[in-house]
């Protein structure tokens, strides 16, 4: 399959490009800086590197990288400083999710274009019952007036689960919510819930990067995983982090 990655410079934007070339994938990634990347990729042939921003490609741009993917995977996420966090754009992850759908939109694509989004499980799937308590209410809606990655985050996920839907006749898509993110060189076990099964504020559980990469490169390469999880928010947790 070729497969389109924003957010591959990222930490787990990385990894998720590692796992998709060890399955044997060609991979188109949009990146601002280039010279970030591991050398080895500069020389792949199964790695095509386009240099841009995501949000200044026009819409044919995005309609030229789009029209042979099978799949789109985006790991964007605000840099952690104040320019990240305060500055523009503040609705990366959504208006990239929104301009990319509208891209394979146009594309009429025979059939559907998988989209996978990396989320948080401070969001929450609407289309289920998750119900939280009244502290982490309060919390979340503190973090939605403090931080405008977290509602970039939330309005992305409402972008698929509502604009697209269950039925896209070009776009199915999966959230993946992973939990506090860490580092690791390996992939260990992990589960995968439909809902969060503890507090992402007051009891967070743990989520390699690697592991969530792994995740998201399975749900492409892997018919039956896409069938179980398309339409879902699922949440990604290592194992050893749930003991
Ligand atoms: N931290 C956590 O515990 C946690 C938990 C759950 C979910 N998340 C979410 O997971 C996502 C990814 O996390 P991560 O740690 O892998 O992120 P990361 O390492 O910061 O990677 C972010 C990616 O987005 C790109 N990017 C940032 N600003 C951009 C802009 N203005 N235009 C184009 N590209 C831009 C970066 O490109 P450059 O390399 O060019 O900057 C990089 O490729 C985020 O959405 C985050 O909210 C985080």
């Amino acid at each position: 399959m070729t497969i389109l990655v924003v957010g591959a410079s990222g930490a787990t934007g990385r990894r998720l490009v590692e796992q998709l070339l060890i399955q044997g994938h060609h991979i188109k990634a949009i990146v601002r800086s280039p010279e970030k990347l591991p050398d080895s990729w500069t020389t792949n042939n199964r790695l095509q590197i386009i240099t841009a921003s995501i949000l200044e490609l026009s819409n044919q741009e995005l309609g030229e990288h789009t029209h042979d993917c099978h799949a789109i995977a985006s790991c964007l996420g605000h840099n952690m400083n104040w320019k990240g966090i305060y500055g523009h754009p503040r609705k990366l992850v959504t208006d990239a999710t929104s301009r990319l759908c509208n891209a394979i939109k146009d594309n009429t694509p025979k059939k559907p274009i998988k989209y996978v989004l990396m989320n948080t499980t401070g969001n929450r799937n609407r289309n289920v019952m998750e119900p939280i308590s009244f502290g982490q209410k309060c919390v979340i809606g503190l973090l939605r007036l403090l931080l405008p990655p977290h509602v970039d985050n939330e309005k992305a996920a409402d972008y698929l689960r509502t604009k697209i839907g269950q039925n896209n006749q070009y776009i199915e898509w999966v959230a993946v919510r992973p939990d506090s993110l860490i580092n690791e060189e390996e992939i260990t076990d992990y589960e995968i819930h439909p809902s969060p099964i503890r507090s992402a504020i007051f009891d967070p559980g743990k989520t390699s990067r690697i592991n969530v990469g792994h995740f998201m490169a399975n749900l492409i390469q892997d018919a039956n995983l896409w069938d179980q999880w398309k339409g879902q928010m699922p949440v990604i947790y290592n194992t050893s982090s749930l003991n």
